[in-house]
């Protein structure tokens, strides 16, 4: 709990410092509500979060969006792109926001603003020998990650890891679990959850979490209006039964930041 303090603070001062430079490409609340809808970009490879089912964009994260753009009094444009894509992306205004189960971290919040976190998590060791659980169990082992993620920046962390090994999406990193190509696969304890509860049969075994973080949307850095209209909607659908309901329908539980 301590340490979702320490990135908050961080994550508030970083916002407060980039409000005064609000990016020149990135629309503003008042050109966004002109037109009348907002442009948001997602990955759609991070089921149960953002996911196709067939062709249809769905997830946790494009419930809570639609009630928090409902909430603001717009409608959503969604934008699916690889997870590498997107804070570049936001960076050169190609899109108005970002919700992708990103981590706050002080890395990331040096090229985008954060708004308010809409859950909190972390990264778990899955393997499929239910002797890999700990941090102290990957040493000598090879374990996949998705690139770009905060799994491998904490992964990397690791003391006498043999091998970290990337993969374009935490799918692919699950598959390689899964026939075996290493030995054990960082993802969200939520993710990790989900797939172990869908594939009883395949033997995934969840470990410990190695690190915790904050999930928070992303817009353009320094677009502190837009931010602030996300933040203020997000709290009401916090506050009125609107954003429990979906956790519940996703998680069987409420996953937000305590
Ligand atoms: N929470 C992790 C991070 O901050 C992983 C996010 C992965 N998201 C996705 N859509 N694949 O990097």
């Amino acid at each position: 709990m301590k340490l979702f303090k320490a990135v908050a603070a961080i994550a508030t001062v970083t916002a407060l410092t980039l409000c005064a430079t609000s990016a020149a490409l990135a629309r503003t609340l008042d050109e966004i509500r002109q037109d009348g809808k907002i442009v948001i970009a997602t990955e759609g490879q991070f089921a149960p979060f953002n996911f196709f089912n067939g062709s249809t964009l769905t997830g946790f994260e494009m419930d809570v969006a639609e009630l928090v753009v409902k909430k603001m009094g717009l409608t959503i444009e969604w934008k699916a792109l690889g997870f590498d894509a997107l804070l570049t992306g936001l960076r050169q205004g190609r899109w108005d926001l970002v919700i992708a189960s990103h981590g706050i971290s002080e890395e990331r919040a040096k090229a985008v603003t954060f708004t308010a976190p809409h859950y909190c998590s972390g990264g778990m060791i899955i393997a499929l020998d239910p002797a890999i659980k700990s941090a102290k169990d990957l040493a000598g082992k090879v374990v996949a990650v998705q690139t770009g993620t905060s799994y491998l920046e904490n992964v990397q962390k690791v003391a006498a890891i043999k091998e970290v090994k990337n993969f374009p999406t935490d799918n692919d990193a699950r598959s390689a679990l899964n026939s075996r190509r290493v030995d054990a696969w960082v993802t969200d304890r939520f993710v990790a959850k989900a797939v172990a509860e869908k594939n009883p049969g395949a033997g995934f075994q969840l470990g410990d979490m190695l690190f915790i973080e904050q999930i928070a949307a992303a817009v353009s850095k320094g677009n502190g209006s837009l931010a602030a209209a996300w933040n203020k909607a997000l709290a009401e659908v916090m506050a009125d039964g609107s954003y429990a309901a979906v956790s519940k329908k996703y998680f069987h539980e409420d996953i937000r930041c305590h």
